[in-house]
């Protein structure tokens, strides 16, 4: 077979938290059949990227205190424990918020957006519409961001896009009583220009109906996919025809890409998110000093992306159509998996990836090729989901993998060192020569599986071989063999026979065991990176243990729950910010302000607008959130503390010149009150709080 040259990646992972067991899962899966392409000598480019954007991580990091740029790079620095301790090989790993992302999703959306009309024109619209806007931040709610009471059960505190207690599928503006999840202000209804997509142009249902139905997909995909094409689902829960447009903008603030020619208008994250296998791609040919374009325009390259099943309409129908689109090369393939769960648990969901914490994982001594054995003896080419069982993972690790494979090695090795010098004959006798050609015999169907992602059956063939040998084993008896110096050549033979089978079978299960099959690449001086590798084993190192089996005693640690006393404390509900230096503190003016006057403000429950002396010769205005709390007589002539350089911000109700101090519970829900600061008497309007 000739050279492949392919272009293999996972999902984006949101740099919004760490990596969970999810996460890991499908990078395992790639990154077996990436090894297994490159021991078959294809060349092989495995790229990853923290995917940064979007109003979720912009408003953590504000939470956080912190940029967004900063709160995605805490986020990147804790990737490389995980990818290397499960021995994931990316080649790269880069960010959405590089800037080989921010030219190539701007230059993506120009070429769609300047199609000639020669050929049908731009596939870019702008139309107005109205959406959920808060008067106090500023800015337009994401759905996640709107909460109110369902429309059909009328549970409480439900979210904007469908209610997580009836189920119900409605649009935010549905909702009884909606407020910010931001700020609990009622948020307004503000019209706002986007730009969309033009899905439903018959361009892309011709394109898209082609790419998603000539058989390349999972079929389970691609007939899932083929009822997006019938019929959708709008987000106020009726149903229209065929493909729907798509909204690629939001507004500012947002923490993304600038929309060329339209300040203060972001790519929704989505759109620039898979953009990023390309900047991340790009980088790393940059970095090895290679042409990007060159090698996009090779079309021998094929181009393959691993995903889960919840993500199958952004790379089934927008990516392929966006790329085709703007002229450029589409994937050859999108390889979906199911979720993983965890002791037939919950789905191992995005934001409640519990379970089995990876970390936890390693920091028991556990070894990771028993958790890349055992999920890829359960991993198919199905978009099934997976689960993780204790008990089952125990038996599969220390039965199949040490008792049937590793031990094969440990019964001969001894036996070669001691009496042969750790050299080998290279005659089998004729029933282990028959075995051999066997386990050679398996070797293409095990390929196939491999190369289908039928990992589960490739494990399953590799185990059979590994049954002929202990036959084997129990049919000769080496430990008898050696009591009697006259069996010596039988005895050489059963072990040689053994170590060569051995070497094979770590070959075979090298994608999946790369660490270990470094380890018998040494002590047997057999390469272990290529596939079709001939050539018998000639001698052995001294044996060392290959693998150690998992203990209940581990299991059990790793799904026992956190001890109370470990468990984080969150004082006031949120933890400690980062650490600043003095430096950062003196930034902050703090100072005694005298309430001169206080009074509420119309049209807000919320806020009272308070005016401050600070001795600076004039008042300032200040608004706070505190009308839940008091009342303006209450603080009218008091004393308290204020940031007096806050860049004044404009508000719905007037300008605010600066920010009065309150304490308060992080979690609003509590009912726990927000109080204002008040300092000891003899504290004077204008001095300085260091
Ligand atoms: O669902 C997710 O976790 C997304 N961050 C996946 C993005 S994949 C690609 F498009 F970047
Ligand atoms: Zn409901």
């Amino acid at each position: 077979m000739s050279q492949r040259q392919l272009f293999v990646t996972t999902a984006l992972p949101y740099a919004n938290g760490n990596f969970h067991i999810g996460h890991i899962m499908e990078y395992i899966q790639a990154d077996i059949w990436v090894r297994f392409q490159r021991m078959q000598g294809h060349k092989v480019d495995f790229v990853g990227a923290d995917d940064t954007h979007g109003a979720p991580i912009m408003i953590a990091a504000e939470k956080a205190g912190i940029t967004p740029q900063q709160f995605v790079a805490n986020i990147a620095a804790g990737r490389k424990p995980y990818l290397d301790g499960f021995h994931i090989q990316f080649d790269n790993w880069h960010s959405t918020d590089a800037p080989e992302n921010h030219d190539l999703a701007r230059q993506i959306y120009r070429d769609l957006r300047d199609i000639p009309e020669s050929e049908g024109g731009s596939l870019i619209e702008r139309r107005t519409i109205d959406q959920f806007f808060d008067p106090e931040k500023n800015m337009f709610l994401p759905d996640r961001f709107i909460k109110g009471e369902c429309p059909k059960c009328h549970a409480h505190d439900q979210y904007g896009d469908n209610c997580e207690v009836c189920g119900a599928v409605y649009a935010p503006t549905d909702l009884i009583n909606p407020f910010s999840a931001l700020s609990g202000a009622k948020p307004e209804l503000k019209s706002s220009e986007h730009f969309f997509f033009k899905l439903s142009d018959p361009r892309c249902v011709a394109f898209l109906e082609k790419w998603t139905q000539d058989g390349k997909l999972q079929p389970e995909v691609a007939n899932k996919v083929k009822e997006w094409f019938t019929v959708r689902t709008n987000p106020d829960g009726t149903t229209s025809e065929g493909l729907g447009d798509w909204d690629i903008s939001r507004d500012a603030p947002y923490f993304g890409i600038e929309i060329p020619d339209a300040p203060g208008k972001y790519f929704y994250v989505w759109l620039d998110a898979p953009v990023g296998y390309l900047a991340s791609l790009k980088n790393l040919l940059d970095k090895r000093g290679e042409n990007y374009d060159a090698y996009m325009a090779n079309d021998k390259l094929e181009q393959y992306h691993f995903i889960g099943k919840d993500i199958v309409t952004f790379h089934t129908l927008f990516w392929p159509a966006m790329l085709h689109f703007s002229g450029r090369k589409t994937p050859n393939n999108v390889f979906v998996h199911g979720f993983l769960t965890v002791n037939n648990g919950e789905k191992m969901s995005k934001s409640r990836g519990t379970g089995l914490d990876p970390l936890k994982y390693l920091s028991l001594g556990m070894n990771p090729e028993w958790l890349r054995y055992y999920l890829a003896t359960k991993l198919n080419n199905k978009n099934e989901d997976i689960d993780f069982n204790a008990e089952d993972f125990m038996l599969r690790v220390n039965s199949d993998l040490i008792g049937k494979f590793v031990n094969i090695a440990s019964r001969a090795a001894g036996f070669l060192t001691k009496r042969f010098e750790g050299k080998l004959t290279q005659s089998f006798g004729e029933q282990g020569t028959a075995l051999l050609n066997d386990i050679h015999a398996a070797k293409d169907s095990i390929a196939q599986a491999y190369d289908a992602r039928e990992y589960g059956k490739a494990a399953r063939e590799i185990m059979l071989q590994a049954d002929k040998v202990n036959a084997y084993v129990d049919q000769h008896k080496p430990w008898d063999l050696a009591k009697d110096a006259a069996n010596n050549e039988a005895l050489h033979q059963v072990c040689s026979l053994l170590i060569n089978a051995f070497a094979e079978l770590s070959r075979y299960l090298a994608p999946v065991l790369p660490s270990l099959a470094q380890a018998v690449e040494s002590f047997t001086g057999t390469s272990m990176q290529n596939w079709n590798a001939t050539g018998n084993v000639a001698s052995i190192q001294p044996y060392q243990h290959l693998m150690q089996r998992v203990t209940p005693e581990q299991l059990e640690a790793l799904f026992e729950p956190p001890a109370v006393v470990e468990e984080k404390v969150t004082p006031g509900g949120e933890e400690i910010a980062p650490t600043i230096s003095i430096d950062d503190f003196a930034k902050i003016d703090l100072r005694i302000a005298e309430i001169v006057n206080c009074e509420a403000v119309e049209g807000s429950t919320k806020l009272l607008r308070l005016t401050l002396d600070v001795g600076e010769g004039k008042t300032r205005n200040v608004f706070s959130g505190v009308a839940s709390m008091y009342k303006p007589e209450d603080l009218k002539g008091k004393l308290t503390v204020m940031v007096a350089n806050l860049a004044p911000r404009k508000m719905k109700f007037g300008v605010s010149e600066g920010m009065v101090l309150a304490a308060s519970h992080a979690d609003d829900k509590t009912d726990a009150g927000i109080y204002v600061l008040h300092p000891w008497p003899g504290a004077k309007p204008g001095m300085r709080i260091h």
